[in-house]
């Protein structure tokens, strides 16, 4: 193994634990996000002092409506304070924010939150934080799937996007939520568990995976560090061969 250590230029995070978290100090599960939200405000200033250009996280899934209305209703709330909050992290770090996912599903004063925010912070380039909300990646390739279906029957997809009649790679990826935005180096998931959860599964092809036991309110910059150092041991190949 080398001995620099290379910080990830895209993190992508699964936070997940917060009920737990919760119930561990009898409290309900909504104070779990509320703690998990105020962590997320603190881990991406750290995340972007490391000098990481990319981070996308995974808040709200497409499965999620599915959890009682209280804690439905609890998380919108947050959501309605993190994206005013966040309006104004974006221009002190110059920040580009993206939300992927559907918003059509959120209320009309959060989707109006959602394009305030993406439009007001459209031209910084310091960091590109993405915030996956009624985010799930089978959505998204079916929506993505169906654009592109609506460009083919209006002779608008280009030719040069095949090859050999096969579509290519790169013109898929013009239809999904991340365009533009490079595959994740690293993917941790907070609080033990080791899936997915129909998170970006077209951009993990061929990223490194850090599971790791903390939930994530408790998950700061120390446990960020250990995720990091881990993923400078991985002998990364992309399907080739270790140069020596
Ligand atoms: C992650 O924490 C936050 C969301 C999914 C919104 P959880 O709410 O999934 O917490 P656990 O997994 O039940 O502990
Ligand atoms: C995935 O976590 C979604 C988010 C963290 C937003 P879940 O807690 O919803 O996933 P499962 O149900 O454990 O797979
Ligand atoms: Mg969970």
């Amino acid at each position: 193994m080398g001995a620099e250590s290379k910080v990830p230029q895209h993190i992508a995070i699964i936070l997940d634990g917060n009920g737990r978290w919760a119930k561990q100090r009898r409290m309900p599960r909504g104070y779990g996000h509320i703690i998990g939200c105020q962590n997320l405000e603190h881990m991406c200033n750290v995340i972007k002092d490391k000098g990481v250009k990319y981070l996308t996280v995974y808040a709200f899934s497409t499965e999620n409506w599915k959890r009682s209305r209280d804690e439905v209703e609890g998380l919108l709330k947050l959501f309605r304070q993190y994206l005013k909050r966040c309006m104004r992290s974006a221009k002190k770090n110059k920040m580009k924010v993206r939300i992927i996912g559907d918003p059509s599903a959120f209320p009309q004063d959060i989707q109006d939150s959602i394009r305030l925010l993406e439009d007001c912070s459209k031209d910084y380039d310091q960091m590109f934080y993405q915030i996956a909300m009624n985010y799930g990646s089978r959505d998204e390739i079916l929506r993505g799937v169906t654009g592109m279906i609506e460009d083919a029957r209006a002779g608008k997809l280009p030719p040069e996007g095949f090859e050999n009649g096969k579509l290519k790679e790169e013109l898929f990826e013009r239809y999904l939520d991340t365009a533009g935005i490079p595959d994740p180096d690293l993917m941790i998931r907070t609080s033990g568990e080791q899936r997915l959860s129909n998170f970006l599964l077209w951009q993990l092809a061929y990223t490194e995976f850090c599971f790791v036991d903390v939930p994530w309110p408790d998950f700061h910059e120390e446990e960020l560090d250990k995720a990091i150092a881990q993923y400078n041991s991985r002998d990364r190949r992309f399907g080739g061969v270790k140069e020596e």
